[in-house]
């Protein structure tokens, strides 16, 4: 498990050291640098990962699968300093430093005389690939929206059982794995018809909407794969009708990744995830906390990005709950935004409270109730 990230000089941070946990919540303004945080590890899994896009290891390779971040010029930090503590250079440094245990140093040279490369020369702790070699998920902010098809690669959703960034191999990988099971464990959905993979799926969509689910087959003669969604026990529907997601409720299939990702969940995972909570209502989004906190629970490190108190109050519940360790669950607040990026880090006790409670941090409830109530 990752237990510290620093970055130095990459995008909003001159520098950065992040303790990183189990559960790991990025919470705070817009543009306050929490994708940055997030893009900093699926730039260094891209880059050195088993999945890399060239091989041999060529460099820090900013545009890839994961995340298109620019050229060197885009990802040095504008108002860069210097690194020396990872590399004995004069010259311009991004550094990533990742630490499990012992710390792994990766530091980016920038090239004055090339700013608009996308690959960036390294040097690199030799233990870096073999910590990388680890199942991943990673979904971005921007994901599937309801469609009538969705690509099936057996290479991407089989071979590496990685549903992409947008979740647009998740339905292929729910229906080669329907009959995989989750194993015992907090995962595993107690309400659920069976352990199986698709049942599980199903159980957990049932907690965002109640009385759905969900078929995934592949369309013959085609290379693409399709969704249907049911809605049993309605009085008066008939639930043997099969529904397109185009015809049902858009946050269904947006969620739809996320509860495959957390489903895939083991205990060498790394799953990176950006707004878990779109398009669901409240409860939903809180829903959708207990199950990325079932998710660490089974050991997988789970660092997701989130602008939603239900999240939030979900993981804290889950703590108080006893499900996650309250210093398995670690909050961080980022400040300001740009250049300015600070963060603070509220402490969860074993009751689900928090130490401190910074201005800004999800205070707008209050702020709003107190306005209406003057
Ligand atoms: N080279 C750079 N030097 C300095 N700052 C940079 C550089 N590149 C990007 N930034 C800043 O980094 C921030 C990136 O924000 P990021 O995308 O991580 O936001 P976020 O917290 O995820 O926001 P949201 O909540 O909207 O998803 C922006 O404020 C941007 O101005
Ligand atoms: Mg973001």
């Amino acid at each position: 498990m990752i237990t510290r990230l620093t970055l130095v000089n990459f995008k909003a941070f001159r520098r950065l050291e992040l303790p990183m946990g189990p559960l790991t919540l990025l919470t705070g303004l817009n543009s306050s640098g929490k994708s940055s945080v997030v893009q900093s590890l699926a730039l260094l899994r891209q880059s050195f990962g088993p999945d890399r896009a060239t091989a041999p290891r060529g460099g820090l390779l900013l545009n890839g699968e994961l995340v298109e971040l620019g050229t060197a010029r885009d990802v040095l930090h504008d108002d860069f300093g210097p690194a020396d503590d990872l590399l004995a250079t004069q010259a311009p440094v991004v550094g990533l430093v990742v630490e499990v245990g012992d710390a792994v140093r990766v530091a980016a040279l920038y090239d004055a005389e090339q700013p608009d490369e996308d690959v960036m020369e390294v040097r690199v702790s030799p233990e870096l690939p073999q910590l990388l070699d680890t199942p991943f998920q990673y979904l971005h902010a921007d994901r599937i929206t309801p469609a009538v098809t969705y690509p099936r690669s057996r290479q991407v959703a089989i071979d590496r059982g990685f549903l992409g960034v947008r979740g647009e191999h998740t339905v292929n990988y729910l229906r080669h794995f329907t009959e995989r099971e989750v194993p015992e464990g907090p995962l595993r959905h107690p309400g659920a018809a069976s352990p199986q993979l698709l049942d599980q799926t199903v159980a957990w969509m049932q907690e965002l909407c109640p009385g759905v689910n969900l078929q995934a087959s592949a369309i013959e003669g085609t290379d693409f794969v399709g969704l249907s969604y049911g809605f049993g026990g309605t009085a008066g529907i008939n639930a043997t009708r099969r529904r397109r997601p185009t015809n049902v409720g858009f946050g269904l299939t947006y969620a739809l990744p996320i509860v495959v990702a957390c489903l895939t969940a083991t205990p060498e995972s790394l799953i990176l995830l950006e707004n878990p909570e779109a398009h669901l209502h409240p409860k939903g989004q809180s829903r959708m906390a207990a199950l990325i906190s079932a998710a660490a629970a089974t050991g997988a490190q789970m660092i997701v990005e989130t602008h939603s108190d239900h999240v939030l109050n979900g993981v804290r519940l889950a703590v108080k709950r006893g499900d996650l360790r309250p210093e398995e669950a670690l909050i961080h607040f980022f400040q300001g935004n740009g250049s300015g990026a600070e963060v603070i880090s509220p402490r969860v006790d074993e009751d689900g409270m928090l130490a401190q409670w910074p201005e800004g941090f999800f205070d707008e409830w209050e702020n709003s109730l107190d306005q209406l109530l003057d």
